[in-house]
């Protein structure tokens, strides 16, 4: 029987796209994936460590492996990410832990393994970018769904925001060379995805050799078979009109885009080090929409910043007000070694942050509510993803990134379908097909 892996993955679409590869070598190497951990091989924990939270699910998830491998010795229990990356003695406590990699080497997965099979535990955490990651686009991702795919495009960060652990854990900006990103979408699509996600930390400053981000997105657009084109995340610092130029004029690029401001407060804007004030970012969505007027904006916030008052609160509102946004990722601030934020004092209670959390997610449900609102009774195209987790109906989303529940069976299942809306929640649509015609553009 062939061997089977379980990789368990925390955080962001890079990480999951890292797991993608891991798994896709993996596969290339022989091995199966398995359902859960218990029938696995190989268990790998892709972690997270860019807040408190996902960074301790990382850890329990790895100390509940321990009864397996007691059962199971021959069990190979992986740790690798941005965890072990900057604290790999905390991992190393965990004595059923086999092998531990991080951000940089996870592309010598099938060296690493071999390396437990002939030495027990075996620890590599390297601190800067390795040749062999230039292979990564080679390497044929293992994907969960076949319409879909991540490519990720750049790694790394250099802007040190003082809250983030990421420069850290991922190191600094490096892009991949565009011919090698078409490459992988060319075989993507043969293997007939229809949607590619280009990843970058902050892919706004995606540039290779002269090559920037809008012609990046020229580029992977003219791959036949593949119909829509997305990335994520940008910054406001770093989203330009040559961007905002290219998602106006490409078919194939989607009305949304990922613009987190963070804060709506200078002060709180320059303690954090992003690099732009609330009126720059208020006139970057601005001039997205002039641009391209029917764009959905979604953005994260960190809520109990240090230092943050009522007032620099209320002026995060208020930028919310004045952009209006689809939807939005609000995150309560916790403390991250490394990071500078760290050294200031995390005044602001824990029920305060708590408190700002729920009205700036209050305000953000009523607008995108609005918003969807307006779209009952439009017909929109639907890329149908597979069925809803309830399983009686289809799902999928729109060009600008809303999910809907659609009617209809399986056979639309990876076409674009033309769509009714026919009900509206804030996060959420529903519709049914107004035909079952297969479209190959937006
Ligand atoms: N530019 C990156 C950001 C990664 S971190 C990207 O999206 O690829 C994702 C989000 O986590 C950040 O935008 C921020 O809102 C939040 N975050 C990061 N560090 C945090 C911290 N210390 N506390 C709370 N939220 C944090
Ligand atoms: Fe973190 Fe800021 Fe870099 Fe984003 S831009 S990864 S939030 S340091
Ligand atoms: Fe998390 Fe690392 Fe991504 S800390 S958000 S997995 S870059």
């Amino acid at each position: 029987m062939a061997k089977r892996f379980f990789i368990k993955t925390f955080g962001c679409q890079m990480n999951v796209n890292d797991s993608e590869k891991m798994a896709g070598l993996l596969r290339d190497m022989g091995y199966e994936k398995a359902q859960t951990p218990e029938e696995a091989d190989i268990v790998i924990v892709n972690t997270c460590s860019v807040r408190a939270k996902p960074d301790n699910k990382a850890y329990s998830f790895i100390g509940n492996l321990k009864r397996l491998k007691k059962r199971r010795p021959d069990l190979v229990v992986a740790v690798a990410g941005c965890v072990p990356q900057k604290e790999k003695e905390q991992i190393l406590r965990f004595p059923h832990v086999d092998l531990v990699f991080g951000t940089f080497n996870f592309v010598k997965l099938p060296q690493l393994l071999e390396r437990v099979k002939r030495e027990g535990r075996v620890v590599e955490i390297l601190n800067r970018k390795i040749p062999e990651e230039e292979k990564l686009p080679l390497v044929d991702s293992y994907l969960e769904n076949p319409f879909i795919a991540y490519v990720t495009v750049q790694r790394g960060c250099n802007r040190f925001c003082t809250y983030c652990i990421v420069p850290f854990t991922r190191g600094r900006e490096r892009s991949v060379a565009p011919h090698l990103v078409v490459e992988e979408v060319k075989r993507l699509a043969e293997r007939g995805v229809k949607e590619v996600h280009l990843l970058g930390q902050n892919v706004d400053f995606y540039g290779y050799q002269g090559t920037d981000l809008a012609d990046l997105l020229y580029m992977v657009s003219e791959v036949e078979g593949v119909e829509r084109v997305r990335f994520t995340t940008s910054h406001p610092a770093g989203f330009s009109e040559r961007i905002a130029r290219a998602i106006r004029d490409i078919p194939k690029v989607c009305p949304y885009v990922h613009l987190p401001p963070q804060s709506g407060s200078n002060r709180v804007l320059e303690r954090m080090n992003r690099g732009y004030t609330r009126e720059e970012y208020i006139e970057k969505v601005q001039m997205l929409r002039e641009f391209v007027p029917n764009v959905a904006l979604s953005g994260d916030f960190i809520v109990g910043f240090p230092g943050e008052t009522e007032e620099d609160f209320e002026q995060t509102l208020s930028l919310v007000e004045e952009c209006v946004f689809d939807q939005a990722f609000v995150f309560e601030y916790s403390p991250r070694p490394f990071t500078k934020a760290a050294t200031f004092k995390d005044d602001v209670p824990k029920e305060v942050k708590n408190r700002r959390l729920q009205t700036l997610q209050e305000l953000v449900k009523k607008q995108a509510l609005e918003r969807n609102l307006e779209r009952v009774g439009k017909v929109e195209e639907v890329l149908i993803e597979g069925f809803s987790p309830k399983g009686s109906e289809l799902y999928g989303r729109t060009a600008d990134n809303k999910p809907v529940a659609v009617e209809g069976s399986e056979e639309l299942i990876g076409k674009t379908v033309e769509v009714e809306i026919t009900q509206a929640s804030p996060f959420f649509l529903k519709g049914k097909p107004v035909t079952t015609g297969v479209r190959s553009k937006r």
